[in-house]
């Protein structure tokens, strides 16, 4: 299958200072051990990639939601288990953008590595800052790769601003990976065709959704979201997640997919609690018996059964 996006090896690298934008977004526990390095070991083809090509290697991640500086959402961490992964030292920017960063890029040589810290410490990368993206691109890059599949949705200064300030810009291996599977899944599917949704919000997925369900045979929904479904069904959720403003949207969607013969199913029981603290009371109940005051925080154990 032919895709119409440049990649990594349809650009030269040798030699040139390559900002990498990754998904390094890895869950931590308390004591900020990376609990699950998914994200970081399937970056691992585009950075081995720009190392063997002999590149300069600038690579940056967002980690979580922080507001402003919070040494509890420092990408050191990652920097540490990225060395162990590549097996080559990986030096670590106390920021991602600034003269000392500069310097820092300056002294790079061919096959080197950096990783930035977290882009989410300025509040310029959500917003999409103009002048954030420029000092990104100001580190002395030469060439942009995008490999952050898991924020590819944002349009931030690090997946959008930046771009315009860089000439040559393309994909990376796992970018690549996770298209050509999309386009051959969703063109030529094996069915039946499952379509699985979840995250909180059903406002940011409204695209999605309308356009998976002209192609899926069925549909399951998780995640925060099916709290907005519960509820447009008439069921009392509780204090759990919902968007009230997608309601009539959810019922819509529920209505077609009937009218079209397209399979729906919402959780049937979940797991509730009194808050989201880890030490909270839980319960298991089903989606008509969640009592006042508490919140639904997963799928229940017949549903599990029900979507396996
Ligand atoms: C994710 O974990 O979904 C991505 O890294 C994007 O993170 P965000 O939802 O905080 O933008």
């Amino acid at each position: 299958m032919h895709m119409n996006k440049l990649t990594i090896e349809d650009i030269p690298i040798k030699g040139k200072r390559v900002f990498i934008r990754a998904d390094f977004n890895v869950p931590l526990d308390s004591d900020l051990h990376i609990t699950d390095d998914t994200r970081i070991r399937s970056t691992l083809p585009t950075i081995n990639y720009g190392i063997d090509e002999g590149a300069i290697l600038i690579l940056a991640s967002h980690l979580d939601r922080p507001k402003g500086v919070d040494p509890r959402h420092s990408l050191a961490p990652v920097a540490k288990r990225l060395q162990r992964l590549l097996g080559k030292e990986v030096q670590f920017a106390p920021d991602c953008i600034g003269p000392q960063v500069q310097n820092m890029v300056a002294r790079l040589k061919p096959g080197d590595v950096l990783l930035l810290e977290n882009l989410r410490f300025h509040p310029g990368e959500k917003k999409n800052d103009e002048s954030f993206a420029k000092a990104l691109a100001d580190l002395g890059v030469d060439v942009y790769i995008n490999d952050a599949f898991g924020a590819v949705h944002r349009s931030h200064a690090s997946t959008t601003g930046i771009t315009q300030f860089v000439k040559t810009k393309a994909c990376g291996f796992l970018m690549k990976k996770e298209i050509a599977y999309l386009e051959g899944a969703v063109a030529n599917p094996a069915r039946p065709f499952v379509a699985i949704l979840g995250g909180a919000k059903v406002s940011g997925k409204i695209g999605v959704i309308e356009n998976l369900g002209k192609k899926v045979d069925k549909v399951i929904v998780g995640g925060g979201m099916a709290y907005t479904f519960l509820k447009a069904m008439g069921n009392d959720v509780g204090n759990s997640l919902v968007e009230d403003s997608m309601l009539s949207f959810a019922r819509e969607i529920m209505e077609h997919a009937v009218e079209r013969g397209i399979k729906f199913y919402l959780p049937v029981d979940c797991v509730v609690a009194t808050s989201m603290d880890p030490g909270a009371e839980t319960k298991r109940v089903p989606v008509q018996e969640i009592p006042k005051g508490w919140i639904g925080l997963d799928i229940g154990p017949a549903s599990v059964h029900l979507f396996t």
